[in-house]
């Protein structure tokens, strides 16, 4: 009887080591993607802090102008405020919650800390009527600098817009990250979500009736706001998304179906985009989530966004022949810019797989049939070369496996925490750019691999060391659906 059981055993363990083998530990990657987030943390650090070579910085944001917009986070690898940005990473952690939340056990705790970190501050730079801060920080004399910002004198200047100079799209963004996270809210805390809806709808009116792109007002003088986030093409796309999430979180109000469907209506093209900049993808996919949902709408109306929708996944898939993207000889979905910029559109792909699924549906992409299956694979395959099964054999989330970058472009990640080195850094020629990193921005996912898949661990390269938060955002929830046992997914 014993020699069997330990048989058992031995076979049971083996077979673990195997698993473990095969595949990730997403709930180990899943856990440092969402503390990457106190790494960008700006402001005053909570008692809770995890990550503490990290400290208070920024302290006196908005002060010269008589507001308090401390708070909130650093983008990337500098030490700028960048509303949009911000707002959208806000959403697409909200969103993550929202789906997949079941599946981040004890780690959910901390990503509410981290969508809050983002809805607190985003509620201080809307507290005026018809105003929204979009800036803190001066761009280009921001990245002139390597400096801490911790102790950083590089200008705070704040960027508003007004009804004078509008800004339909972080307004309409900053609605999206309000109204979903009232969702994410809507009964741990009521009295935080009742207010992030009621400033939701607020700041969305804002957006609608004064209509205009935020950096078209501040593209001159080049350096300050633009070249860094500034919104192309036209605002529409970011206020259906807006309007769409009103509408899930007002418990579908129609005035906001009504206004996203009208501001749907140019929205024919580039249906594959998802990211701060472009959002019609992400419009869709979420329509595909109160399909039949009591009190939404019918079937007939949700239609056009469902076509889209699949539309989208086309554009995805490697086998479909209206594809727009393109995968490197090692797999990774490549679009434009960065590389792992584009996890936000494998995020769309298992949302949408959990609608395929409860409609019973399959895509046809022309000839070829995509089945739900094909769409989870696919953002698998992202996943897992993101975490090491590339040809560099190596992670590109800082702390994961054994492999990974050790020259981020980030500032407070290459240079000597306050702990070790109290005095104050100079903006210009420290030597420490040089150097590898000193702290670890444990969970940061840099911007990949060259198109050939190679990747050279070199400070220099912006594109491709640099983490930020809109790229960390949706790994997180594509994390969290991956750490569940693979019958929960396949
Ligand atoms: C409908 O959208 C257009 C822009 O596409 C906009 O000018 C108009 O104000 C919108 N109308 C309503 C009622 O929202
Ligand atoms: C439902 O569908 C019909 C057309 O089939 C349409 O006229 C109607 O406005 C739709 N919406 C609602 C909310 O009933
Ligand atoms: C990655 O691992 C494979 C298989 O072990 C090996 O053939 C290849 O040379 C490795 N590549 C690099 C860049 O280390
Ligand atoms: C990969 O591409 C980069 C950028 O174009 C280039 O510098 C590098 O030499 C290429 N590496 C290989 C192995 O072809």
């Amino acid at each position: 009887m014993r020699s069997i059981q330990s048989f058992l055993f031995v076979i049971l363990g083996l077979m673990a080591m195997l698993g473990t083998v095969a595949s990730h530990n997403y709930a180990d990657a899943l856990t440092k993607s969402i503390l990457f987030f106190e790494g960008q943390r700006s402001g005053k650090l909570p008692q809770d802090q995890r990550m503490t070579w990290r400290k208070d910085s920024a302290l006196n944001d908005g002060a010269d102008i008589g507001v308090d917009l401390t708070g909130g986070y650093y983008d990337a690898g500098d030490n700028v405020k960048f509303t949009f940005p911000m707002a959208f990473t806000a959403t697409v952690l909200a969103w993550s919650v929202l789906e997949f939340g079941d599946s981040m056990g004890p780690d959910q705790h901390h990503a509410l800390n981290a969508i809050r970190w983002a809805t607190d501050f985003l509620m201080k730079a809307t507290n005026k009527p018809d105003t929204v801060y979009f800036q803190v920080g001066h761009g280009q004399e921001d990245h002139n600098c390597w400096q801490r910002p911790e102790d950083m004198d590089t200008p705070r200047t704040v960027f508003a817009a007004t009804i004078e100079k509008p800004s339909s799209d972080v307004s309409a963004e900053i609605a999206a990250a309000l109204a979903a996270t009232s969702i994410v809210f809507k009964y741990s805390d009521q009295a935080y979500s009742a207010t992030l809806l009621s400033r939701a709808k607020k700041v969305f009116e804002f957006g609608h009736k004064h209509r205009g792109r935020y950096s078209e007002n501040y593209a001159k003088p080049p350096g300050a706001v633009c070249p860094f986030y500034c919104s192309g093409g036209i605002a529409e796309d970011d206020l259906a998304w807006g309007a769409m999430w009103l509408f899930k979180a007002t418990n579908y109000d129609h005035y906001y179906w009504n206004s996203a469907v009208n501001s749907s209506k140019i929205l024919n093209h580039n249906l594959h985009e998802f990211g701060w900049e472009g959002k019609n993808a992400g419009i869709n996919v979420l329509v595909s989530t109160i399909v039949n949902k009591d009190g939404a709408t019918n079937k007939s109306d949700t239609d056009p966004f469902i076509q889209n929708a699949d539309k989208f996944v086309c554009a995805l898939m490697p086998e479909s022949p209206t594809k727009v993207v393109y995968y490197t000889p090692g797999g990774l979905l490549k679009l434009q810019g960065v590389n792992f910029k584009h996890a936000s559109l494998t995020f769309l792909l298992v949302v949408y797989s959990r609608f395929l699924k409860e409609a019973n549906k399959e895509i046809h992409c022309g000839h070829v049939v995509v089945k739900r299956n094909r769409l989870i694979e696919i953002a698998k395959g992202y996943v897992d070369y993101m975490l090491g099964n590339n040809p560099m054999n190596m992670s590109y989330m800082v702390g994961y496996g054994k492999k990974f970058p050790h020259k981020i472009h980030h500032r407070g990640a290459s240079l000597p925490s306050m702990d070790k080195h109290p005095a104050k850094i100079p903006c210009a020629n420290n030597h420490f750019f040089h150097h590898s990193d000193l702290n670890e921005l444990t969970g940061a996912i840099v911007g990949g691999p060259f198109d050939n898949d190679s990747y050279v661990d070199d400070r220099n390269t912006v594109e491709r060391s640099e983490p930020t938060t809109y790229m960390n955002a949706p790994f997180v929830g594509l994390l969290a659906y991956f750490n569940r046992p693979p019958p929960a997914y396949i």
